[in-house]
Order: structure tokens, then sequence, then C-alpha cells
């Protein structure tokens, strides 16, 4: 089932890619990813988790790509409505593509897809006290984008076992802009 899933998600992968030579989704040229970002959708396997007053709700604003690959994520989360900015640095792990970051305990992030100059593409695995969920995390340069990349999310994320349901689109609530290039 597993192996099904996989094959079914690198199919649509593919059938995505094709026509546009921009499309990466492997050995990264980490610093491109630098600059601006606006959260466009979230998904996840437990919806709580992307809902408000949650911390992996995560409104980005910036994303620093260091040349020995590292990775700084400036962003911001909303508690109450009070918005805070927070700072994450992610270290490449043996395996390719693939991030260690400590916020609200180990996660395990991948670099899935990007075209540098329109969206990129993470999933996450989140580990705390002996319980895992994860997130798929869309982010675009501009602060909404076409309706055919968020319908190429939705499959990619029922691939990962995240249903339609669960996929939450920020484009229409307060992301924090205002709060944005304030430090
Ligand atoms: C990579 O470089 C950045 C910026 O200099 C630094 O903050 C980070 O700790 C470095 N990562 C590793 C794994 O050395």
């Amino acid at each position: 089932m597993k192996l099904l899933l996989l094959c079914l998600g690198l199919t649509l992968v593919w059938a995505h890619e094709e026509g546009n030579d921009d499309v990466v989704t492997s050995n990264f040229d980490v610093p491109k990813i630098s600059g601006k970002w606006y959260t466009i959708l979230l998904g996840s396997d437990v919806r709580k988790r992307i809902e408000e007053n949650s911390v992996m709700r995560i409104f980005m604003e910036n994303i620093q790509g260091w040349d020995n690959s590292s990775l700084t994520f400036k962003f911001h989360v909303r508690e109450n409505g009070q918005c805070s900015e927070i700072s994450v640095i992610a270290d490449e792990t043996s395996q390719d593509d693939t991030y260690s970051i400590l916020y609200d305990g180990y996660n395990r992030l991948r670099i899935i897809e990007a075209v540098y100059d329109e969206y990129v593409l993470f999933h996450n695995v989140n580990f705390n006290k002996g319980k895992e969920f994860q997130v798929m995390f869309l982010y675009g340069r501009t602060p909404d984008l076409s309706p055919e990349i968020k319908t190429w999310f939705g499959e990619v994320c029922q691939t990962y076992g995240i249903p339609n349901e669960n996929i939450l689109d920020l484009t229409k609530v307060d992301r924090c802009l205002q709060t944005r290039g304030s430090y």
C-alpha cells in the first residue's frame, strides 16, 4: 500500500512537472530559496495543528538559505490575536534535502519541490512527547498562487494521507502581514 501511494505520488509530481523546466525536485540550490515568502496553503493529518492558535500555523516571512545548506526561517504565529515573530535554524541531515529543526519538539523537514521564483513545498514531521504528525507547507513569492498549484498541492497531500478537509487556505485570513519587516 505504501509503495502504491509512493508510485501514485511520483506520477502526480511528474505529471505536474511536464512543461515547466524550472521545477526542481532534488539537489536544491538552497541559497536560491532565500528571500520573502507568503504562506499560501497548509495541510496536516491532525487538523487542529494548523488551526488558529497553533504554533504550526506558520506565516512565513523570510527564508535565508546559506552556502552550507542550512536554512533560517523567519515567520510569525498568532496566539489569542497577538502576532509574534520567530526565527529557527534548520540544519541539513545526512538524508538528501532533509533538515532537522528544534521547534515545539523535533522536526524533520524535507524540501519536496520548488520553482525558486514562484513557490516552494515543504513536508514536515513533528515529534513531540512520543507523538508525531505531519504538516505540508506551500509558500509563494506572491501573496497568492494559481488555482492549478493549489489543486496540485491537494493531490500531493493526498499521497501523504492528508485529506482535502485538512487543507487550509491561508490567503483569506490575517497572516500577520502588518508585522512583516518591522524589525
Ligand atoms: C551554516 O551557516 C549559518 C550561517 O553562517 C550558520 O548559522 C549555521 O549554524 C551553519 N550550519 C552549520 C550546520 O554549520
